[in-house]
């Protein structure tokens, strides 16, 4: 038994490192201002900080990484303002719940503030 708490340590371990990478963890974007408030209220805690969803999230919720070229090509901003409004699968609908001009800047603001990959 005592083997068995120390894969469990280990795997704890890998993903908390797969989690953070090994950029220094960084737990809030509040401090850019404005509509970045309502991103670390509302959005952080499933997307991350840095946008990327982390390796948890996208595996097993399918969060979409922001950080990803290919997937910001790929998306409008319409498509991404009518996620968020009505919800889309595991993620809660917003409408109603944050005005509609933020919802926007969520996206045109936030989320596209992911592309290109911020730090490197
Ligand atoms: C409970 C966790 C959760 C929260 C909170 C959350 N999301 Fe999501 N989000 C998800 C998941 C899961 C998906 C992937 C949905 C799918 O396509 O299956 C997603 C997808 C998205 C997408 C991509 C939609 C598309 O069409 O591909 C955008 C943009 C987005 N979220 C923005 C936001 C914003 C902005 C907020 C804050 C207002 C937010 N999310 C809050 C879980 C969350």
């Amino acid at each position: 038994m005592k083997r068995f708490g120390l894969v469990v340590a280990i795997v704890a371990a890998f993903f908390a490192i797969a989690q953070t990478g090994c950029n220094p963890p960084r737990t809030s974007q509040s401090e850019k201002g404005g509509i970045w408030a309502v991103y670390d209220r509302e959005c952080q805690k499933c997307h991350k900080a840095r946008g990327s969803g982390g390796l948890v999230g996208r595996m097993i919720f399918k969060i979409p990484d922001f950080t990803n070229t290919k997937w910001q090509d790929n998306v409008s901003d319409t498509r991404l303002i009518i996620a968020v409004a009505n919800g889309k699968k595991k993620m809660p609908g917003y409408k109603g719940k944050i005005p509609d001009e933020e919802i926007v800047d969520l996206i045109k603001v936030c989320v596209r503030s992911f592309y290109p990959k911020e730090d490197q």
